[in-house]
């Protein structure tokens, strides 16, 4: 069932949306050449706990011989799409890495990922994160009130496609709330035009996953690590977006809700 967020309840994600962009920036301002991801791993943690949040991976999920989620965040080097665990692995010149962060505050999920180039990357590598980016970007734009679902799948997947890029199938973004997951899917391919008619209220985890070529995705040995079955780089970006009557509300972006609305598209 698609859960609609009250006004005040919005105002709530954006606290939560908040605390987690922070723990991402100051991710941000660590990552590089050298570091290790279980380094990145407990900087963001600090930043969550010590304003009053709560790492959300940290024990999802788990079971059928899988052990819960171990971290706070996801960190997926290079050819791994997502979930990849953080480790003592040290980030070399030329890595790409997804860094994924979700938290809990007062009540309410949000989540928030972005892919960072690790010193001088090649260029097919920086094609490929800024093309994930504008399909997140196309994606938002689309999620505005009176849309449909696919409309918003459908314009990520044209852009990525576009650059002759392929779309991650074995992962999708998702409705978001007091529940990390909820209704409904969000895939990253599809047709406009169908699915669900997006209303004020629906806040979604839009989260494009994109590789350089046409693969399927395999598990690793830790049961979580998900990589490109033939080893193509992948990137991971994603939002927490508000469907609102004055367009699409990025929870997790730098902004003010001022300044979120007037970046919105109006229709
Ligand atoms: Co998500």
């Amino acid at each position: 069932m698609i859960q609609i967020k009250r006004r005040a309840e919005l105002e709530v994600m954006a606290e939560a949306a908040r605390v987690n962009r922070e723990a991402m920036d100051a991710v941000a301002a660590a990552v590089g050449v050298g570091v290790t991801t279980r380094e990145l791993n407990a900087i963001a943690e600090d930043a969550i706990v010590s304003r009053g949040g709560r790492p959300a991976f940290k024990g999802y999920g788990g079971g059928h011989g899988t052990p819960p989620y171990p971290g706070t965040l996801c960190t997926s080097v290079n050819e791994v799409v997502v979930h990849g665990i953080p480790d003592d692995r040290r980030l070399a010149d030329g890595d790409i890495v997804s860094v994924d962060i979700g938290t809990f505050y007062r009540g309410f999920a949000a989540d928030l990922a972005r892919t960072f180039p690790i010193g001088e990357v090649p260029e097919e590598a920086r094609r490929l994160i800024a093309t994930t980016e504008a399909s997140l970007v196309a994606g938002i734009e689309a999620a505005q009130v009176g849309h449909r679902l696919g409309d918003v799948s459908a314009a990520i997947q044209a852009v990525v496609e576009a650059e002759g890029f392929w779309v991650v199938r074995e992962f999708v973004g998702h409705g978001i709330g007091r529940a990390f997951h909820e209704d409904p899917e969000v895939p990253n391919y599809g047709r406009a035009g169908t699915g669900p008619v997006l209303r004020p209220g629906l806040v979604l985890a839009i989260e494009p996953m994109v590789s350089t070529r046409s693969t399927r995705v395999v598990v690793g040995d830790d049961g979580w690590a998900a990589s490109t079955a033939d080893g193509s780089l992948a990137a991971h970006v994603e939002h927490t977006v508000a469907v609102t009557e004055d367009g699409p509300w990025v929870l997790t972006a730098r902004t003010d809700r001022a300044t979120a609305v007037a970046a919105a598209p109006r229709r």
